[in-house]
């Protein structure tokens, strides 16, 4: 059983990780018309990524006997000054999830809800990796500002990400 607390708190960042997905995809788009095909390519990977997380807190609210509710979602922000602000702007969300999910760790804590504790921890350190790897993006693209040439050599490398299900991932 999970506190009526404890469910909304959870209900409303299965909604963040879903709008994170929403953001991301929104992203894939204009990497796309900005003929970044590799940035198009993580960004969509990034929001499969995000659908799962969605999942893992839809499914951790069924198996605790909670009740999901499925809020509405934003219009994410679509058009960006150029890559590099659609990764500042990615990192700083990240920033706000890590933030929530903090939140959350600290009242499964006060209520003492040790199974909400493990399943968060999990996104405890899923944190650190996101932050991490847009964080390296970001300073590869300040390196090549203003070379067109380094830009396109980042866009092929991000274009090798490739979606790994949580199953096969063991997650
Ligand atoms: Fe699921 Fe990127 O936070």
């Amino acid at each position: 059983m999970i506190s009526q607390k404890l469910q909304d708190a959870l209900n409303e960042q299965m909604k963040n990780e879903f709008f994170s997905a929403y953001l991301y995809m929104a992203m894939a788009g204009y990497f796309q018309a900005e003929d970044l095909p590799g940035m198009a390519n993580w960004m969509r990977v990034q929001a499969l990524e995000e659908m799962t997380h969605g999942e893992k807190f839809f499914a951790f609210i069924c198996d605790a006997a909670g009740r999901t509710d499925l809020r509405p979602i934003e219009g994410p922000k679509n058009d960006f000054e150029s890559p590099l602000q659609a990764f500042e702007y990615s990192l700083q969300h990240e920033k706000f999830v890590t933030d929530r999910i903090g939140k959350l760790m600290d009242l499964a804590r006060e209520e003492g809800h040790h199974a909400a504790q493990i399943m968060l921890q999990w996104f405890v350190t899923e944190q650190v990796e996101e932050e991490s790897s847009f964080s390296l993006i970001i300073r590869k693209l300040r390196r090549v500002e203003g070379d067109g040439r380094g830009l396109l050599m980042v866009d092929q490398e991000l274009g090798q990400r490739v979606f790994v299900p949580p199953a096969a991932a063991g997650a």
